[in-house]
Formats: C-alpha cells, sequence, structure tokens
C-alpha cells in the first residue's frame, strides 16, 4: 500500500551531526554529489560515515543503462545491514535525490529515505515531492515512483557554496511558486539586488510549507490538485531538453510563455499580468527570439509527445494564470500548445 506521511523537515544552519540523522542500531548509507568533497566542511562530515557512494550530479546519474553498476557498488557496500535498520542519505541536488530516493523505493522493496538537498533547487522542490525518476534512454523521468523521504534536512551553510547560475535555476522554482500562491509569499520575494543566501534562507520555510499544502491534498497525483505544480513546465520541459537549460531557468521561461497566453485569453488583466511579467523579467529575460532560431514546429512536437507520452490528438493539462495566486488547469489539445508557440514567436 502506498503511504503518505508529511517528513520532518529540519532547517539547520550547519550539517546535522551524526545522531540526528541515525539513533541506535540503525546505519546509514550517504549517496553523495562527489563535487562536494571540495568544501572541507562537507568531507570532515562525511568521514563520521562508515557507507558512502560518491555520484557525479546530472542527468548520467539517472540513466537506466548505468543503473545497474550503481546498485552492486551500493548494495555490495551493505550486504549486513538488515532492511530495518537501513537508511539511505542523499546529499546532493535534484538529481541525486532523484537517483538516490529512487534505490531507496525499490531495494529491498523500499528502505528509509532521508534527503539533505544541497542546490536551492531541491531544498525547494525535488526534496519534497516524493517524486523520483531515472531517465530512459530515450526520455527523462520515464522511470519512476512516489517515495517519501521522512525527513527533509536544509543546511544553510552548504546551500550557500552555490555557484551564481544554480542559484538562478533554483529561483525559478520560488518564482513559480510564489505566482502559486500569492501573497504574503508573492510580496515576500527579493529584487534582484537584495538577493542573498540569508534573504533566500528566510524565504524557503512557507515556500516549502506551498509545497506540502499541494502535495498534502494529492500526494500520489491521482486527481488534478497536483498539476498546478507543473505552472511553467510544459514549455519548460521542452526548451530543458532542447536547449540543456537549468531546470528552473526552462521553467522561468515557461512562466513567460504562461504569462503572455494567459493574458491573451484574458484569464489575467493587464495590471497583474504586468506586475508578473516585469518581475519575472528582473531575473529571467525572455529570450524566445533567441531560442527559436533553434526551435522548429516539428522539434517542439516531438519533445512535447515524448514528454508526455501522448498522440496527437490528446490533451494536455495545461495551467494558467488567473490572478497572483490562482492557477487554472485546462486541457488543452497539443496542436493548439504548438500554433501557440508559433504564434508568440517561441518556435519557427
Ligand atoms: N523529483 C522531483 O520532484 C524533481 C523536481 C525538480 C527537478 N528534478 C530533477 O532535478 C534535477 C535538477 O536539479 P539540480 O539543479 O538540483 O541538479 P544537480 O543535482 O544536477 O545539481 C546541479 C549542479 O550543482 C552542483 N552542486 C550541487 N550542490 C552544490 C553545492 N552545495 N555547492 C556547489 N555546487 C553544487 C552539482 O554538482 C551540479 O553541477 C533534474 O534531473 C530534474 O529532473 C526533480
Ligand atoms: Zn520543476
Amino acid at each position: 500500500m502506498r503511504y503518505y506521511k508529511k517528513p520532518t523537515i529540519d532547517y539547520l544552519e550547519g550539517l546535522p551531526a551524526k545522531k540526528q540523522i541515525v539513533s541506535g542500531d540503525e546505519k546509514a548509507l550517504v549517496i553523495y554529489d562527489i563535487l562536494l568533497s571540495e568544501i572541507p566542511e562537507f568531507k570532515k562530515w562525511l568521514s563520521q560515515f562508515e557507507n558512502c557512494h560518491a555520484v557525479m550530479a546530472g542527468e548520467a546519474l539517472k540513466s537506466i543503462k548505468t543503473f545497474p553498476e550503481h546498485f552492486s557498488a551500493i548494495s555490495d557496500k551493505i550486504p549486513e545491514v538488515s532492511k530495518k535498520a537501513l537508511k539511505i542519505v542523499a546529499v546532493g541536488g535534484g538529481s541525486i535525490g532523484d537517483f538516490a530516493g529512487f534505490f531507496a523505493s525499490v531495494y529491498k522493496r523500499g528502505v528509509q529515505l532521508v534527503h539533505l538537498p544541497t542546490t536551492w533547487l531541491a531544498a525547494i522542490d525535488s526534496a519534497h515531492g516524493g517524486k523520483n525518476a531515472l531517465n530512459s534512454t530515450i526520455a527523462k523521468n520515464q522511470i519512476g515512483t512516489f517515495y517519501f523521504p521522512e525527513q527533509v534536512i536544509i543546511c544553510k551553510s552548504i546551500l550557500s557554496h552555490l555557484p551564481e547560475d544554480q542559484v538562478l535555476s533554483g529561483f525559478g522554482e520560488i518564482i513559480k511558486m510564489a505566482m502559486i500562491a500569492g501573497d504574503p509569499i508573492w510580496s515576500s520575494l527579493p529584487t534582484k539586488e537584495s538577493i542573498s543566501v540569508d534573504k533566500l534562507w528566510s524565504i524557503i520555510p512557507d515556500i516549502v510549507d506551498q509545497k506540502y499544502k499541494v502535495v498534502a491534498e494529492d500526494p500520489f497525483e491521482e486527481s488534478s490538485i497536483r498539476q498546478i505544480l507543473n505552472l511553467g513546465h510544459t514549455i519548460g520541459h521542452v526548451l530543458e531538453k532542447r536547449f540543456d537549460l537549468p531546470h528552473g531557468v526552462a521553467v522561468a521561461q515557461g512562466l513567460h510563455f504562461t504569462l503572455d497566453w494567459s493574458y491573451e485569453k484574458k484569464y489575467l488583466v493587464k495590471l497583474n499580468y504586468d506586475t508578473m511579467k516585469d518581475y519575472l523579467s528582473s531575473y529571467f529575460v525572455c529570450i524566445k527570439e533567441k531560442l527559436s532560431e533553434h526551435l522548429t514546429k516539428e522539434a517542439a512536437l516531438k519533445l512535447l509527445l515524448t514528454d508526455k507520452k501522448l498522440d496527437l490528438d490528446k490533451k494536455i493539462n495545461f495551467v494558467f494564470l488567473k490572478d497572483i495566486g490562482e492557477p487554472k488547469v485546462e486541457a488543452v489539445n497539443v496542436v493548439n500548445i504548438i500554433s501557440k508557440l508559433y504564434q508568440h514567436s517561441w518556435i519557427t
């Protein structure tokens, strides 16, 4: 039986003590982003754990082709550890979370899982929703499970090492969540000039709570409630795949398209449209002209169909906005999306 319980969420200044993760006879197996070992604080922290598995972040880690090798390497390290005693601790960004979460969900039919997200994107989004996924040889996130961690530990010090482009990518998801949530989250967002680790740190608990509000109503995506979290993602995924953009950056471009279309459909009044467009543009200039030079109708259609595994006559639940804080899910034919992309000069 599938089971949902909201994880415990800890916000810590530094990395957690080992006893905050495992107690008594429990044994941790830490799956971590190898790049983090360049951070002295992390290296020292990691040395307390006997069982660790280093991986390289990125889409290649999520490949179903290499999963069996990782599986053997990890299980060889823990032959004596019982199912009940084992805790998989995923330390890294969204790619590590997806990989380690998937591993935890299938190893011995499921062992305990703790997420320690190290990118803003993972800290506000991917570590929380219980979704794990590997990539098939043709498309992203095609093999997956719903499997919730029991604990998510968010550490400020490790997040402060992130380079600027990764901070920006996380901010794309933060803007998305604020557009879904409305005030007071929307008005708490920082201006580009005032963005800092401290400021981000102060707003993430509210953003995370907002995600759980939606997830708790529909943890296994059985109704359409959770689909509002896909705001900006239908087109975001197309751009992410075609141009290899960081996830949150691609989502931000998808938000531009969503706002334009929502305004055209008269769902959004001009004042709210302008407010959201201006704020989004201050972080993410709309680059549709640049992208359209390299994106044809045919390519966009193919990406859209593979992503959603749809036939041409099928509809996609597209998330529009009616107001700041008021998403509206509407079934739209794939062909309509493509012609709207064309009309708005996103594709040629
Ligand atoms: N499961 C979900 O609900 C969900 C949601 C959104 C995205 N995702 C997945 O997440 C992935 C993208 O997430 P991401 O951007 O966090 O990816 P990532 O894990 O690829 O990390 C991005 C980069 O940041 C580096 N990095 C990580 N932590 C760092 C730190 N503290 N300091 C310096 N560098 C650091 C990594 O080495 C990597 O180069 C995609 O695979 C996407 O499909 C999953
Ligand atoms: Zn996303």
